[in-house]
């Protein structure tokens, strides 16, 4: 029996040329937990990482190691003491094949020459050790972002690791993808290795998460225990109630914009949906049940057997996105590295044109005149993007920020209706709140809004209606007083018997 934590922060405090990055936080991580860290973007929480792998100084305060204060003079002496981080940003060098980046610092040499076959071994100990496969001699560069990361932890765990820290593991990736990381991460903890972990998505914290920290502003605020309870986490996070987070005028809807009847596909089954001028309408249920491929029809990205598709009044006979862009219907994919950005590209490019073909577009040199500048420079500041720097490339900006420009794509054209799937997942709670209120202002504006999401909080937050689909079918229809968790939920599964 050790009474030590594992890792003992203590009144560390952090100061950059003009800016206190921390102050006076102090918490302990146990041996084999998973410890979330959460807070807002800019909240203190990659500085803090940082400094516990050695890279940054506290400018104040201690860090123990099992009992003992230790002083990193860089990142080898942290790894040494079993600390491994994987950062933000992922240090994948893309022409070497996945057991090479695997191996990478720590190469087996034999005679002065690398150990071909002892590395390939290794590298593929460490990922069976995961439960991943991947191909050893593939080049790292053609894998997708998660088999980087994958790579990254194989690496991160190839010497003895007490401790992993892990930035934003999940932000990138998709929700299969992320179950998997989940799994191996809790795998780890089960082996005993405490896990420091950095998320703003609130299911993977209820679900893995021992303990969560909270940081606002650089300084600590609780450290709470599992079971998680949400709202309590939002507001430390943001220091006031969690309700606060959601804007939501008192409106009279008007004209239906959007009318969906009877629509049949591979994955939909007689789904009848309609969208008033001013209301936001929540589109709830679990991953599969066809709500993504409902907004994906309505703007021609999923092909449909039966049924119509009305806009405002017209019948659509066969939407395209082009064809429903210039008619006022605005479609935002949930996955942004996809379907909503084009990363190597200036961020003011993502913000103007259509979620589709972008090539059509940027050939052309884009449209890229003054007005167009000046006006996603004005909505930029209204969404409170940050850094206010279009023309950096957008894979520079934060997943927040990212974000913020997929959404404020409706704002650079006459839309008339706009199809959220799941705007806020893996933005910090401060980009949400700003999100909210683009939402409520669209509806304001008179504007129709189907916000699809499968956080209930969320959809409880923004919705004046709310429908739920199961199983490709619009399961239950909800108003009012009866847009709650519980009824929401209920639907989710098969009807109780009356
Ligand atoms: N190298 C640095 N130089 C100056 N300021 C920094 C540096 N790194 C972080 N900061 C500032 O410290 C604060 C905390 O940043 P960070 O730790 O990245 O927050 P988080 O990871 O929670 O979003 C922010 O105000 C940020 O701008
Ligand atoms: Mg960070």
């Amino acid at each position: 029996m050790t009474a030590n934590p594992l890792v003992a922060i203590r009144n560390v405090s952090k100061k950059f040329a003009g800016v206190t990055a921390l102050s006076d936080v102090s918490f302990e991580i146990k041996r084999g937990e998973i410890h979330a860290l959460m807070g807002e973007n800019g909240a203190g929480k990659s500085t803090l990482i940082k400094i516990l792998c050695g890279v940054h100084k506290a400018t104040r305060g201690s860090i123990a190691l099992d009992g003992a204060e230790i002083v990193f003079d860089g990142p080898q002496d942290a790894e040494k003491g079993g600390i491994r981080t994987v950062f933000q940003e992922l240090n994948i060098v893309p022409q070497l094949s996945v057991a090479e980046n695997i191996s990478l610092g720590s190469l087996p040499l034999k005679s002065g020459l690398v150990d071909r076959k002892k590395m390939l071994e290794r590298a593929a100990d460490a990922l069976s050790g995961l439960g991943a496969d991947l191909p050893l001699e593939a080049r790292a560069g053609d894998l997708p972002r998660s088999s980087q990361q994958l790579i990254e932890i194989a690496r991160a765990l190839m010497g003895e690791a007490r401790l992993l820290i892990l930035d934003e593991p999940t932000a990138s990736l998709g929700e299969n993808e992320s179950r998997q990381l989940l799994s191996i991460v809790t795998g780890l903890a089960r082996r005993g290795v405490a896990i420091l972990y950095v998320t703003h998505r609130m299911h993977e914290v209820e679900a893995i998460a021992d303990r969560v920290s909270v940081l606002r502003d650089g300084k600590f605020i609780e450290t709470l225990n599992a079971p998680m309870d949400e709202a309590i986490i939002v507001e430390r996070m943001i220091g006031r109630p969690a309700s606060s987070l959601y804007q939501h005028s008192r409106r009279e809807p008007g004209r239906e914009l959007l009318v969906v009847s009877g629509l049949g596909s591979a994955t939909l089954r007689d789904v009848s949906m309609t969208v008033r001028a001013g209301e936001v309408v929540g589109v709830a249920g679990l991953l599969g049940c066809g709500k993504s491929d409902l907004a994906r029809a309505c703007f021609g990205l999923h092909p449909v057997q039966d049924g119509g598709i009305k806009l405002d009044g017209e019948q659509i006979a066969r939407p395209s996105p082009a064809g429903m862009l210039e008619r006022g219907l605005v479609y935002y994919p949930s996955d942004r590295r996809t379907e909503g950005l084009v990363l190597g590209r200036p961020l003011f490019e993502s913000m103007t044109m259509g979620s589709h073909r972008p090539a059509r577009i940027t050939r052309k040199g884009f449209l890229r005149t003054q007005k167009e500048y000046e006006l996603a420079h004005s909505i930029a500041e209204e969404l409170d993007l940050r850094p206010m720097q279009l023309d950096r490339t957008s894979g520079k900006f934060s997943g927040g920020n990212q974000q913020k420009a997929v959404l404020a794509r409706g704002r650079m054209r006459t839309a008339k209706v706009h199809l959220f799937d799941e705007p806020t997942v893996g933005i910090d709670v401060g980009a949400k709140a700003d999100v909210y209120r683009l939402i409520d202002n669209y509806a304001d504006a008179g504007h129709g809004v189907v916000v699809i999401s499968s956080d209930l909080t969320e959809i409880i937050g923004v919705s004046d209606r709310v429908y739920v689909m199961r199983e490709g079918r619009i399961a239950a229809h909800l108003t009012g007083a009866d847009i709650t968790e519980e009824n929401i939920a209920r639907s989710f599964f098969a009807a109780a018997p009356a």
